[in-house]
């Protein structure tokens, strides 16, 4: 088993370190936000996902996992090094280093010798291989040039001796919402690296997982692993999230096309995914692609063509289709109330997927500020968001802690993350308490017959 350090804890920090403690590996995981630490170390998660408070707990008790901002203490401790830290987009769509910088320099000045590998798990530009390698040196040079007192290093020690390391690209791929489920039940893990010493380690860390030895069901086929060259495990990420985005932005324009000439898109869907070469998954059509990483990572992939001069057209119609999309519920919302000024309207769900507390980009912030512009007043339910305190971080919207309660006054409703609850709740009872009972059903997931006998005007996207 090997010593590991996991420098950032968000949603695939945790999750990596809390399953790697999971499988036997001595882990230690570091952040710099201090409430969050204390947070953990008392046995807490500070985000959810199913799952993770109960693997975290148990991992602790075996004494497999500890939490820390103390960067130098997992340096020392790690042979494996993740970094694990946010790259949100700058307004120009251009990635975010700044983290991976910071953390990057800070390893390289607790270097202390014996090798380490630099796992990149963070999804970081093309080329930031090379660039960790550059930053982690200068940030040993400066520590040997630091004063005494600050714990420098004699600066005959030549800066190779103390940093013998190989950085690796590891994209990572999980969901969340099934986060735990994904690492343990991968489709492949990708190693990018010219050092066979830093891959042999690598396939070292994950053999357990390789081998489906934690898979949900046993006997399953071993994980594959693919090897490659640092740039092109770093586009493998941003190719595949561009794809996904790009396939949801196809079935929405069909779905536009759809409500025009009066076909329905789930069964045109439905047509098309039987095609083995189209398949089914990603054919939802809806209000548009958010989240923490679509978004950002189709922005910093256009921007890198950009940068090497290259036009990535059919990228940018993605993200045109998309903002387009998050327009259409406002469109249909004033189809059928005409005047939203004093109009109540309702939302079922915040987050921008089921299955976690992450606003980040979400569909329902965008429509929350479209609505108020216009005048409307916004209530909404999210089984996460309303049970927690990020409820109180949220503006122009009333956010109510019980379903129930959502549709009492209400113009109209509209379902913007499809949280399994939202298809059982009491349809008919709602539409008794509505001002008008219309629903607008933005992920296309509830039963339109059913919801029709229960007294209310239907709108899906589409059909
Ligand atoms: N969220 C996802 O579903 C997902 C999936 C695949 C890949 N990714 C990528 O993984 C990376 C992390 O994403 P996330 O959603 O987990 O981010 P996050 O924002 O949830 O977490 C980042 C964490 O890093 C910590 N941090 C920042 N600077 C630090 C420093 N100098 N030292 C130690 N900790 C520091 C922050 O306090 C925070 O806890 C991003 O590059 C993202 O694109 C995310």
């Amino acid at each position: 088993m090997l010593r590991v350090c996991v420098i950032g804890t968000g949603y695939v920090g945790l999750v990596t370190g809390v399953c790697l403690a999971h499988i036997g590996h001595e882990v230690i995981c570091i952040d710099v936000n201090e409430e969050k630490v204390k947070l953990m170390q008392s046995g807490q998660s500070p985000i959810f996902e199913p799952g993770l408070s109960e693997l975290m707990q148990s991992a602790m008790a075996s004494g497999h996992l500890q939490f820390s901002t103390n960067l130098q203490q997992g340096v020392d401790h790690g042979e494996v090094l993740f970094i694990a830290v946010g790259t949100p987009a700058l307004p120009n769509g251009e990635s975010d280093t700044r983290y991976v910088e910071a953390v990057a320099k800070g390893i390289g000045s607790h270097l202390n010798g014996g090798y380490k590998v630099i796992v990149n798990k963070s999804t970081v530009p093309i080329g930031s291989g090379d660039w960790v390698r550059m930053i982690v040196m200068d940030g040993v040079s400066e520590r040997q040039k630091a004063p005494v007192a600050a714990g420098s290093l004699p600066t005959s020690i030549h800066p190779e001796v103390v940093a013998d390391f190989d950085v690796v690209s590891n994209p990572e791929f999980l969901r969340e919402g099934s986060a735990i489920y994904d690492t343990f039940n991968p489709d492949r893990i990708v190693l990018g690296s010219n050092s066979s010493r830093a891959i042999a380690l690598m396939q070292q860390l994950y053999s357990p997982i390789i081998e489906g030895r934690y898979r949900d069901q046993p006997g399953g086929e071993p994980v594959p692993v693919l090897v490659t060259d640092l740039s092109s495990a770093e586009m493998v990420k941003y190719a595949a999230n561009s794809f996904l985005a790009t396939k949801i932005s196809f079935i929405n324009e069909i779905a536009n096309i759809c409500d025009r000439v009066g076909a329905d898109v789930t069964q045109v869907a439905a047509g098309i995914g039987l095609d083995s070469r189209i398949g089914k998954k990603f054919l939802q059509a809806g209000i548009g692609w958010g989240g923490s990483c679509f978004p950002k990572d189709v922005a910093a992939l256009i921007h890198t063509a950009d940068d090497y001069g290259y036009d990535a057209q059919l990228l940018k119609a993605a993200v045109e289709v998309n903002d387009h999309q998050r327009q259409i519920i406002l469109e249909k919302l004033q189809q059928v109330l005409k005047i939203l000024k004093g109009k109540t309207v309702g939302l079922l769900g915040l987050t921008f997927k089921p299955d976690t507390d992450d606003l980040r980009d979400a569909p329902a912030l965008i429509l929350i500020e479209q609505l108020n512009r216009l005048g409307a007043k916004v209530k909404a339910y999210d089984p996460i968001v309303s049970q927690s305190g990020l409820r109180h971080g949220l503006t122009g919207v009333i956010v109510e802690t019980d379903a129930s309660h959502l549709a009492d006054g209400c113009d109209a409703l509209v379902l913007v993350t499809e949280w399994q609850q939202f298809r059982d709740l009491d349809y008919a009872a709602m539409a008794q308490r509505m001002h008008s009972p219309i629903l607008i059903d933005g992920r296309n997931c509830l039963d339109r017959e059913l919801l029709m006998r229960a007294g209310f005007q239907y709108l899906g996207i589409g059909r």
